[in-house]
């Protein structure tokens, strides 16, 4: 077990961003910088958060967890669609194949939730009752279950993320019915497998984020797959009484930054208040406890600093 102390001291290590000469040009994006080299893209993971299509800070640790979950999920789904692995030399750098990414990303929703503009529950609340194609029930509350899992595709390469039905992104020449139509039975077949696993590890997950790229005619998962960034996680022992007493969900994943901005009054619109140490450090201990409860696995924390690892990787 890691103790707070050795987060805290984590503090000052925290991988903000990198600026590495010879493995191709970088793109910074919000969480990770890639860094293009003809049909390879190394991505390295560095520790800042997002929330609300923002960056907010660092947190200790966290891209090494992030990367090492989507290693994990990555080949405990590669029987269902092939993915961009090709190799994880470090804790916070995956090698991968560089795809071209479809524009939209799917989003696939197995309860009623959220906190965010784009959330399911948001456009509930507001009175709608077809989203993205999706008829939903009246008299649903929030964190109910869905009768089958819903995908809610949003557009990419937008400011902010905006839903589409299956229709509008094939009117709007997104993407063909054909494609559409597979993508959106891998993105199933993938979320039905993410469930039953965090189901036997007494989770559950509630909903996610699939990027799937094209390389050669075929469609590769890629970017990050149901990691606690783009994945919501509840225990699953509590669900039910927690549900029926309408109280909050008890979450393993970024909810709980998000809410602590809520609570300050931030989602999403002018500037994000400043992370403290103490949501850091705790945020930090949420990211790694995902880490062991999703892989089974035991967190080690790295002796070195990522920067100096990696640094010391592509010297070579
Ligand atoms: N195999 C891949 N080929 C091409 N692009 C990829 C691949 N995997 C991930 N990406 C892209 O790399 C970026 C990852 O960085 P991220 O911090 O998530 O960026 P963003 O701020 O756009 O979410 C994303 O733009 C994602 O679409
Ligand atoms: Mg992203």
């Amino acid at each position: 077990m890691i103790t707070d102390s050795r987060i805290r001291e984590e503090l000052k290590n925290v991988l903000d961003a990198t600026d590495i000469k010879g493995i191709g040009v970088r793109e910074t994006g919000k969480v990770r910088d890639s860094y293009k080299q003809g049909d390879k893209r190394v991505i390295i993971v560095s520790d800042r958060i997002s929330a609300f299509d923002c960056v907010l800070g660092t947190v200790p640790f966290k891209g090494q967890v992030l990367n090492q979950i989507a290693a994990f999920w990555f080949d405990k789904t590669k029987d269902i669609v092939q993915n961009h692995v090709l190799e994880v030399p470090d804790p916070n750098v995956m090698v991968v194949k560089e795809c071209e990414q479809l524009p939209l990303e799917f989003v696939v929703r197995g309860y009623i939730t959220g906190v965010t503009k784009t959330s399911a529950w948001h456009y509930y609340q507001q009175g709608i009752r077809n989203y993205c194609g999706n008829v939903m029930p009246e008299g649903m509350k929030k964190d109910q279950k869905f009768d089958k899992p819903i995908l809610t595709p949003t557009t990419k390469h937008e400011k902010h993320d905006r839903p589409v039905s299956r229709d509008e992104a094939i009117k709007e020449g997104l993407i063909s019915a054909a494609d559409y139509d597979k993508v959106a039975d891998i993105c199933f077949k993938l979320f039905k497998r993410g469930q039953e696993h965090a189901r036997s590890m007494g989770l559950i997950l509630v909903d996610t984020k699939y990027e799937i790229g094209k390389l050669n005619g075929q469609f590769v998962l890629s970017d990050e797959v149901h990691t606690p960034d783009s994945s919501r996680y509840w225990f699953a022992d509590t669900y039910e009484e927690l549900f029926k007493a309408g109280k909050d969900q008890r979450k393993l994943d970024k909810e709980y930054v998000r809410e602590w901005l809520a609570e300050r009054g931030f989602t999403g619109d002018g500037k994000p208040p400043a992370l403290t140490d103490e949501v850091r450090v705790e945020a930090a201990k949420r990211y790694i406890q995902s880490y062991e409860v999703i892989t089974g696995k035991q967190f080690i924390a790295t002796d070195r600093p990522p920067l100096e690892r990696i640094t010391r990787l592509f010297a070579k």
